[in-house]
């Protein structure tokens, strides 16, 4: 039996006007994943659009939760609900009805975060030790103030705090509420977004909150700051922990539209301190925004996932002709490295692939100046994964500007292509180019993406891709650097060429790739 609740809400989001009056169901929104450009292994919404991952936790079961900004009415940003999925291994997603629902019909319910209140410092929980408490922004038309929702069945369900807002305000620019365990108290941290300030919070029962420091005007503006996190991250071959801030801006990143830069540092339950003054970016390509940390992971680890888009061309994006738009990136396990010459660096690797991967087609262990082509046009799920290493590449000044690794996915009937790869002998070592696909034309969807790295001490060069339908994410000498780039072909891109070339004798290279398995098959 279906039920609906009725909603006639209009949503304002940077500067774009939806208007709608409609009726969402509270039951699981059915959704077709089979459309040439829909993600297989990436998480993308039954039907219409999302936007930031909201609310992720790992819950005592081991089940991971996701929530997201979800539009159930229409193609475009508005009517900011609460869509929600589980996964026990965060690839193979379950949807689930959508969890949380705008109080009123002129507010939306915008981005935040869930933690489990295990010890029921809220209240709310006299005889469980699963309550959830959901923390978001709600926007309303004059001003944007924080609230909470509680769940009793372990994040499935939620109810309204009658006490809301648990923050009041009179800025129509305060959102994104990131809230985390500290020692003995919550800490939150959320965006004064166009005063590029971080606001850090404390509260005993996440209900009183109590201002405890601003970290404003660091690393890159933008116009707005957006999406904060704080997570205590581990450090690389160590035992040792550090925390990271994240800070999402959004319009003005560097490459235009979305980004998200961070900054390692100390946090000691009230006060940020960075390393140095440093701006880093999390990703080097265009299409990774508002990426957020998992609540109640095991100790020592931290696990993120982010919105796959860009506000500068997501509400047009052409996956629209299959009844969706936006997708989340590949779960990420992160830490911290320290890289020589460019110092603390944060690594995004992807989280346990093994549950998506499929067969080897084909490897190549040889590959010093030669190519390994694949047609993977019989792969059902048309989502492939490789990888490649070069090793012995000891001597910068012995490598000719000349010498290359490049890989290229096309279509043999369209001729359209994704091609991307390392110059080994220069500055800019490494490239990513999606403008020969020709399913979307959009002045913001910027064709050509590139880092720079300096040669590993070890000699080593290593990549590992996986390409999904309309996502690729490309992961660098172990993911010290990583790219996520979404691109729209007009037909399917089927055959995939590895090929190295100019590489010095001594030198070895090695490839190998794999299918991936549909989780929606
Ligand atoms: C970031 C963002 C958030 C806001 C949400 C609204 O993408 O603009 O600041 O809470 O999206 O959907």
């Amino acid at each position: 039996m279906k039920t609906y609740r009725a909603l006639a809400t209009v949503g304002v989001l940077i500067g774009t006007v939806v208007s709608q009056s409609s009726t969402v169901s509270t039951d699981v929104i059915s959704g077709d994943y089979s459309g040439p450009l829909r993600p297989q292994v990436h998480f993308s919404p039954p039907q219409f659009f999302m936007n930031d991952p909201n609310g992720c936790f790992l819950d005592a079961n081991g089940t991971w939760h996701l929530y997201y900004q979800y539009n159930p009415l229409g193609i475009v940003a508005g009517n900011q609900h609460w869509g929600h999925t589980t996964s026990k291994d965060l690839y193979h997603w379950t949807n689930q009805p959508i969890a949380i629902f705008p109080p009123d019909n002129t507010s939306q319910v915008f981005s935040g975060s869930a933690v489990v209140d295990a010890n029921n410092t809220s209240g709310f929980f006299p005889n469980q030790t699963n309550g959830v408490v959901a923390m978001y922004t709600l926007n309303t038309p004059t001003k944007q103030i924080q609230g909470l929702s509680y769940s009793r069945d372990g994040g499935y369900t939620f109810t309204a705090y009658e006490g809301n807002p648990v923050i009041d305000s009179t800025s129509t620019q305060f959102r994104d509420p990131k809230v985390i365990w500290y020692e003995d108290h919550w800490v939150m941290v959320i965006a004064f977004s166009q005063d590029f300030a971080i606001g850090i919070y404390t509260s005993p029962d996440l209900k009183t909150w109590t201002h405890a420091s601003n970290f404003s005007h660091h690393g890159l503006l933008g116009l707005q700051y957006e999406c904060p996190n704080l997570v205590e991250i581990p450090v690389n071959g160590t035992d040792e922990t550090m925390y990271l801030l994240t800070i999402s801006i959004n319009p003005g990143a560097p490459l235009g539209g979305s980004i998200t830069e961070y900054f390692p540092g100390y946090f000691n339950g009230t006060h940020f301190t960075p390393v140095d003054n440093a701006a880093r970016i999390a990703d080097f390509a265009k299409d990774n925004y508002a990426g957020q940390f998992f609540y109640g992971v095991p100790s020592g680890e931290a696990v993120s996932i982010a919105w796959a888009s860009n506000w500068q061309y997501t509400q047009v994006a052409p996956t629209a002709s299959e009844g969706w738009r936006s997708a989340m990136s590949l779960p990420c396990r992160n830490f911290l490295t320290n890289v020589t010459r460019l110092g603390w660096d944060l690594v995004s690797e992807p989280y346990n692939l093994s549950p998506i991967l499929g067969p080897q087609l084909a490897s190549h262990d040889a590959l010093l100046n030669t190519s390994l082509a694949v047609d993977y046009s019989n792969v059902s799920s048309n989502a492939i994964y490789f990888e490649a290493n070069v090793t012995g590449l000891l001597h910068i000044s012995s490598i000719p500007t000349t010498s290359f690794l490049n890989f290229t996915f096309s279509s043999p009937t369209s001729g359209e292509s994704l091609s991307g790869g390392y110059q080994f002998g220069a500055d800019n070592p490494f490239f990513l180019d999606r403008g020969k696909t020709n399913g979307f034309d959009n002045p913001y969807f910027t064709d050509k993406f590139s880092v720079s790295q300096i040669l590993d001490p070890s000699g080593t060069w290593s990549i590992s891709g996986l390409i999904d339908r309309s996502i690729f994410e490309v992961f660098l000498d172990r993911a010290t650097f990583s790219g996520t780039t979404t691109f729209f072909p007009a037909e399917p891109l089927s055959h995939f060429t590895i090929a190295t070339g100019d590489v010095p004798q001594g030198a070895a290279v090695k490839a190998v790739v794999y299918a991936v398995e549909s989780v929606w098959a």
